[in-house]
């Protein structure tokens, strides 16, 4: 029988009950990194709601890989405890819950974006970011070039923090690896100017994320899917720039290293020609990395019909569909989508009259 939107998918030890996944967004609501009633009630009804699974937003793994004091984390206890509920009443209600664990890199210290998201600087309670390379930051500052221990501490903070989310009850663990933060900026040559291993060539390049990549899943429980989000292109016209054979090349060898499942995004240096962004405008690099590598793929980006959507897992371009900005819109989007569809999902006990 042909998949829908509505067909179950094993990951791992995990049986997502749709393949509807709401997107990471940023939120910044969290001082100090704790997540409270807001995230207890913004993901929550996307879990009412219907999502299979629902990826928190990126979320930092040391207070440095923040990009402002208002981002979610996981570097401490008091996080886990203030997640604790979140995810309790997420599953609760039948969906799946994984964790965007991130390091912002040379993206760091920034304002709330209610105050313009400009740089912060020390004096304020900011930092001096560091990235692979000196290059300048939009302070007019230059970003300080991680030395090897950097890159070691690093990796040790995503797997303590990875580790935190298993205390913490997550489902899974996504690797925020996308839109010019931190691996990205080691993956990418425009951004990456390193002469030593960690830099130069492709295998250099991608050598900090598939060595964070390998750290975790020797860490975490066998049966726990590991997703990654990647910028699989970097739209811009820069001789360096990343393009898509370099994203389904990577791919191929997170899978190779244990990778569960990619989501294929794009840019995050430069800003996207507004021409280059329609309904589905990402679908076809999920559907090249799918075709090319066999992982189980993601696509994003303006996807907000239920017969869109669904077309997406029918046709096999994809096997999960993330939804960002339409599930800010319409929480409820994938019981809607079920009912748009005539397709059975489940509904909530205390909902049941209204369907
Ligand atoms: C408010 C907002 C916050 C976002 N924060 C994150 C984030 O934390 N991590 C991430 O990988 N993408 C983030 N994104 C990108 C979305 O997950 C998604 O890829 C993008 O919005 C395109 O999907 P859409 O057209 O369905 O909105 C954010 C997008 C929005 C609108």
């Amino acid at each position: 029988m042909a998949l829908s939107l509505f067909s179950p998918l094993p990951l791992r030890g995990l049986t997502l009950k749709n393949r509807l996944v709401v997107s990471p967004m940023q939120q910044y609501t969290a001082p100090d990194g704790l997540v409270g009633n807001w995230h207890l009630v913004h993901l929550g009804s996307r879990a009412v709601g219907g999502a299979g699974l629902i990826i928190t937003e990126c979320s930092a793994v040391s207070p440095e890989g923040r990009n402002t004091l208002f981002d979610t984390g996981l570097w401490n206890e008091a996080q886990v405890a203030a997640w604790q509920p979140v995810v309790q009443f997420v599953q609760e209600q039948g969906a799946k819950i994984a964790i965007q664990l991130w390091h912002s890199g040379s993206k760091g210290s920034h304002r709330h974006p209610q105050q313009g998201f400009t740089f912060l600087p020390p004096a304020e309670g900011g930092w001096l970011p560091k990235g692979p390379s000196p290059v300048p930051l939009d302070n007019g500052l230059v970003a300080e070039a991680m030395t090897l221990a950097d890159i070691e501490l690093v990796k040790a903070d995503f797997v303590a923090a990875a580790l935190r989310a298993v205390q913490a009850g997550f489902d899974a663990i996504e690797l925020h690896a996308a839109h010019g933060y931190l691996f990205h900026q080691f993956y990418s040559a425009m951004i990456n100017h390193r002469t030593d291993a960690y830099g130069g060539s492709f295998d250099n390049r991608i050598r900090f994320l598939v060595e964070t990549v390998q750290a975790l899943r020797q860490a975490l429980p066998a049966a726990m899917p590991l997703l990654v989000r990647l910028s699989v292109v970097d739209y811009s016209d820069d001789p360096r720039a990343w393009q898509l054979a370099d994203g389904v090349r990577l791919s191929a060898v997170l899978k190779e290293h244990g990778v569960d499942v990619v989501t294929a995004s794009g840019g995050g240096f430069v800003p996207v020609d507004p021409t280059a962004v329609f309904p589905s405008y990402q679908v076809p690099m999920a559907e090249k990395i799918k075709a090319e590598t066999g992982i189980i793929t993601g696509a994003v980006g303006m996807i907000t019909e239920p017969a869109q959507a669904n077309a997406i897992i029918s046709n096999g371009q994809a096997d999960l569909v993330l939804m960002a900005r339409e599930l800010l819109r319409d929480p409820y989007f994938p019981l809607r989508a079920a009912r748009a569809l005539h397709l059975p999902t489940e509904i909530p006990v205390p909902y049941k009259r209204a369907f």
